[in-house]
């Protein structure tokens, strides 16, 4: 028997009291019983964006969010501005020429994040622009980008929103959407909400449900607004079929995340990236990061160790499954996450597996050199007895 631990930045494990959830006897979803739930859930919900706005679930994945973000809020022939500091920031100009609009790309070094004068420079270069779009974490990279700040410049300007994929990012770091004037934020269920993938979330500002009025570019799914006509209080039911076993599956998992209360959250979380970040570099590991997340954190393998051949080989032959790198760092990269449902061991495991792996391809390790980094900043959760 080989004991699988998935440990990537999406698909996170489920908890088990979710598993059982979602295991019970199918309901229909156009039934007080399922609304009520619905209502429950979508309350809960906007606590964590901590927002005011209707926080919409959609039956999507991510992407999908993302998408509804651009064509609800412009026109063929608008223009927007994009950050693009890796695969995810890559996307938003991949949307936007689908749909004819017009994508200003701020390229960003992949591994760094992007510099706030650079967003004020290319706002001030297109006034016109109807949006910035930007990831609070690029997963590709394992970075966090100034959102805070990107949407206070865009909060002096009349037609120009922020919006932010935050989709490894909401859950995991405090980011409050309405004090910080985020004007769209965009999660998804496969990451920090510890669930199956196929549930997209996404929450508006006024500022933006303003603005989208206007806007003309053609969706059928991904409407916005006949969403919230649904979804809005006293509604409680989704304008088409909703992915209703991951609505309850996110029912419990907010009772969950409630239970251990928000602050705790984020400080398990940046405890569990601190600890990831002293074990990998405690091996000799550089990170890919200069601006590291709290969701996952990126290392390099090696000189001389196929980065692919060694996640391969964690997952196939060790059990433990981690992410590799994308386009220019495929082969050169592990990625190791800790967001969702993860605790101090999940991190001890990682780190141990690695020094493992990295012992059979041959690289210089020290044995417990990486998990001892790890295990003293991880002690510190623990009061002296
Ligand atoms: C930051 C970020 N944006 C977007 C996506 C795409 O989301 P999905 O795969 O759910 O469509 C991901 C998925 O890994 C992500 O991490």
């Amino acid at each position: 028997m080989i004991k699988q631990y998935l440990l990537s930045p999406g698909p996170t494990a489920v908890p088990e009291r979710v598993l059982l959830r979602m295991a019970q006897p199918m309901i229909h979803h156009r039934t007080p019983q399922f609304s009520a739930i619905f209502a429950e859930t979508k309350q809960m919900l906007e606590e964590v964006f901590q927002t005011k706005n209707d926080a919409l679930m959609l039956a999507s994945s991510g992407s999908g969010a993302m998408e509804a973000s651009v064509v609800n809020l412009c026109s063929p022939g608008d223009t927007i501005i994009y950050v693009n500091g890796g695969k995810f920031g890559e996307r938003w100009g991949k949307i936007a020429a689908k749909h004819g609009v017009r994508a200003v790309e701020i390229k960003v070094e992949w591994g760094s994040a992007v510099s706030v004068d650079a967003v004020a420079a290319a706002l001030a270069d297109h006034p016109e622009a109807k949006g910035v779009f930007v990831q609070a974490s690029e997963t590709s990279t394992t970075t966090e980008h100034p959102i805070r700040e990107i949407a206070a410049l865009t909060a002096k300007m009349d037609g120009c929103v922020t919006v932010v994929d935050a989709i490894t990012a909401l859950g995991v770091i405090d980011m409050p959407m309405d004090d910080w004037g985020l004007d769209v934020v965009i999660s998804g269920s496969q990451k920090a909400f510890m669930l199956p993938p196929g549930l997209a979330m996404i929450a508006c500002s006024e500022k933006y449900w303003k603005l989208a009025e206007s806007a003309s570019c053609s969706t059928f799914y991904f409407d916005l607004a006949t969403e919230r006509k649904s979804q809005m209080k006293g509604k409680d039911t989704t304008a088409w079929t909703p992915a209703a076993s991951l609505i309850i599956g996110l029912n419990e998992v907010l009772k969950m995340m409630r239970e251990e209360g928000m602050a705790a959250l984020y400080a398990r979380h940046a405890l569990l990236a601190k600890a990831t970040r002293a074990g990998l570099t405690a091996l000799g590991m550089k990170l890919v990061s200069s601006a590291p997340a709290t969701s996952a954190t990126g290392a390099f393998v090696p000189e001389g160790v196929d980065g692919a051949a060694f996640v391969k080989y964690l997952r196939d032959t060790m059990g433990v499954t981690f992410a590799g790198g994308q386009d220019h760092l495929k082969g050169k990269i592990v990625r190791v996450a800790h967001l969702g449902y993860y605790d101090l061991f999940d991190i001890i495991t990682a780190i141990s597996a690695i020094e493992i792996a990295l012992d059979r391809f041959g690289a210089e390790v020290t044995m417990g050199a990486g998990v001892a980094a790890a295990q003293r900043v991880l002690a510190d959760r623990f009061d002296k007895v």
